[in-house]
């Protein structure tokens, strides 16, 4: 090749290079980058997504950056995270208007008719979770914080009943538990749902907990258990369509990180709140029940009022969290959380707020 030849080869190389740079934009060339490099270490995909997902929680991104990685994928400004459409009707903390928090409990599309005071529809959010009006936050609580914590991590022993899921530790997009069964125990709505299963040991032990409730008295219906990772996906993007990141993540779990895609999760509520997820069932008698005497039967109320910056969550007195009668009492006896007693037992769990 001679001299102009050269030349000109390399100014169509430099033509191109310039062109692809003002087309793909200097930020995306270095997320590309990024990106390949994770997968060239051979990061799961789910913690990629997960990390993309919390580094929006700061940011304060959009949801429909949110939405862009609903299915997994990790190609560009993934997150992971996703929607759902709630049947809890909800007050922020301190705000008077209705708004979605917590368990959001239908999913789009499934049958919900519900027998007590919410009426879902199958493209409508239904229930909804109050946030407490007027439930005081503790002086010596902390509230549960949006930013992101350092570490994302696969969750691990999935399938024991002491697993971990958290903002810290996710499950894969594709964990599905492979002996989910319907607990014989009232619901709050009729039909067939997917949310009313759980994994077989933790269901035996909610029909227990149903029935010593029944004896004392005491009148409490399952609400919200399984959700796959794609239900969680459309919880939060509504979650965070309708109040906005900061304020969903506080309640809500992105896809992967909530504990109802494990099978070991219910959320319980009455009538006398009309099946609400609300912190005002704490204040209920059948609320302060569960609290008591839900330890034994192997649950734990998962996000206690005063840990929020150890859990990542809001108090939420409905949701429980079967972890097996000895951890349950070990649990409760103490006065630990889930990621305190892990700590304690096994090190190095980093707090979620
Ligand atoms: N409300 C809990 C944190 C969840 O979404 O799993
Ligand atoms: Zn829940």
């Amino acid at each position: 090749m001679n001299k102009k030849m050269s030349l000109f080869v390399l100014f169509v190389i430099c033509l191109a290079t310039a062109f692809f740079v003002r087309e793909r934009g200097v930020a995306q060339i270095f997320q590309d980058f990024k990106l390949a490099t994770s997968s060239a270490q051979g990061e799961d995909p789910q913690v990629t997504a997960a990390k993309e997902a919390q580094a929006q929680a700061q940011s304060g991104g959009a949801s429909a950056q949110a939405t862009a990685g609903l299915q997994g994928t990790t190609t560009q400004s993934q997150t992971k995270p996703a929607t759902d459409a709630a049947n809890s009707s909800a007050k922020a903390p301190g705000s008077t208007q209705p708004a979605t928090a917590g368990n959001q409990q239908t999913a789009p599309g499934t049958n919900t008719s519900t027998t007590g005071a919410t009426k879902p529809t199958a493209s409508t959010p239904t229930t909804t979770t109050k946030q407490p009006a007027g439930t005081p936050t503790p002086a010596t609580a902390k509230p549960a914080t949006t930013t992101p914590t350092a570490k994302i991590l696969p969750a691990t022993n999935l399938t024991g009943t002491n697993v971990l899921v958290n903002k810290t530790y996710v499950l894969p997009s594709t964990y599905v538990p492979k002996d989910l069964v319907e607990p014989k125990v009232p619901f709050s709505f009729s039909g067939k749902s997917q949310k009313k299963m759980m994994r077989k040991e933790a269901a035996t032990a909610l029909e227990q907990l149903f029935a010593h409730a029944k004896k004392s008295g005491i009148n409490i219906a399952a609400v919200s258990g399984y959700r796959s990772y794609q239900t969680q996906a459309t919880i939060f993007n509504y979650n965070v369509k309708t109040q906005g990141r900061e304020q969903a993540n506080k309640f809500s779990a992105i896809p992967g990180q909530s504990e109802h895609q494990t099978g070991l999760a219910m959320d319980i509520s009455a009538a006398s709140i009309k099946y609400g997820l609300e912190q005002s069932f704490g204040e209920t008698a059948e609320g302060k029940w569960l609290a008591q005497n839900a330890v034994t039967f192997g649950f734990i109320m998962r996000y206690p009022k005063g840990k929020e910056h150890i859990t990542g969550y809001s108090y939420e007195p409905w949701h429980f969290r079967y972890v097996g009668v000895e951890m349950a009492k070990n649990i409760t006896d103490k006065g630990l959380t889930l990621e305190e007693y892990l700590q304690e037992t096994q090190g190095n769990i980093p707090q979620q707020g």
